[in-house]
């Protein structure tokens, strides 16, 4: 088989990823994609990083048998802990990873307030502290864990008033510093995007990792001659660990509001 013609595998712990799943169709509309979504397993962020790297490695396995020629790991909490061994493992298949936005962030606001939000994994592990090395001096760099957004997006309760609560409880003590741009580190937290923007307001920038980490995943399928070629017409298949007909349907409302 044409290499070309295989689809792109996604995978994150849950729904979450969905939101880089909508941004790969826009930018690769002739792509074919498989979205595994490990609902099961999820929130990862709250698991140790043994945990997450077996997990995730189980994920992508599975895509892999089903023929993909690269994967998105669309979970920023997965990358942290199993980038680098997948690399390892699979030499031959590009592996994008996902990570906080922080680089853009800060091109955007230098000197600026800027507060990155992800899990509690993702913001403890070397991956991050790194990043953060890397623009230190550069703005004031704020990190609050806001994981529970996660079981928030994963349940279905965006418009709980228990989201709301939990929303303002975290990010009110920030607002008050004055915030330029809030990044979401955790491919969740977009779908969460109007609840949080009601509490920080219109004049802080709200940054995702969704755009920038597609815009690679096609740069690595450039350079390697690996696109279909095609403008339109590609299938989308989403796959979940645990199987609840319910999360088909909240799949398709959440790609839904990210159109
Ligand atoms: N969506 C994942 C991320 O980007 C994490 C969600 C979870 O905790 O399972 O970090």
């Amino acid at each position: 088989m044409d290499r070309r013609e295989l689809p792109i595998g996604i995978m994150d712990s849950g729904l979450g990823g969905l939101s880089v799943l909508g941004e790969a169709v826009r930018l690769m509309p002739g792509e074919n994609f498989i979205y595994y979504g490990d609902s099961a397993n999820a929130p990862y962020g709250i698991k140790d990083k043994e945990e997450i790297r077996q997990l995730t490695e189980t994920c992508v396995g599975y895509l892999v048998e089903r023929g993909v020629k690269e994967i998105i790991i669309a979970c920023n909490t997965a990358t942290s802990a199993a980038v680098n061994s997948l690399r390892e493992t699979y030499e031959d298949i590009p592996i994008i990873g996902i990570e906080p936005a922080l680089k853009p962030a800060v091109l955007g606001f230098p000197g600026g307030n800027i507060l990155v939000t992800a899990t509690e994994l993702t913001l403890r592990e070397q991956k991050f502290r790194h990043l953060l090395h890397c623009y230190e001096g550069k703005a004031q760099i704020y990190v609050q864990p806001l994981g529970r957004i996660v079981e928030f997006v994963e349940r279905g309760l965006l418009d709980s008033e228990e989201l709301t609560a939990y929303l303002e409880e975290v990010l009110s003590p920030w607002t008050a510093i004055g915030l330029d741009a809030i990044v979401l580190g955790c491919t969740h937290f977009p779908f969460a995007l109007k609840q949080i923007r009601q509490i920080v307001g219109e004049r802080t920038a709200i940054i995702d990792g969704a755009a920038g980490t597609v815009r690679e995943a096609l740069r690595q399928l450039e350079r390697r001659d690996l696109l279909t070629g095609r403008s339109h017409g590609g299938i989308v298949e989403t796959i979940q660990s645990g199987s609840d007909g319910e999360w088909l349907r909240r799949a398709k409302e959440l790609l839904d509001t990210r159109k």
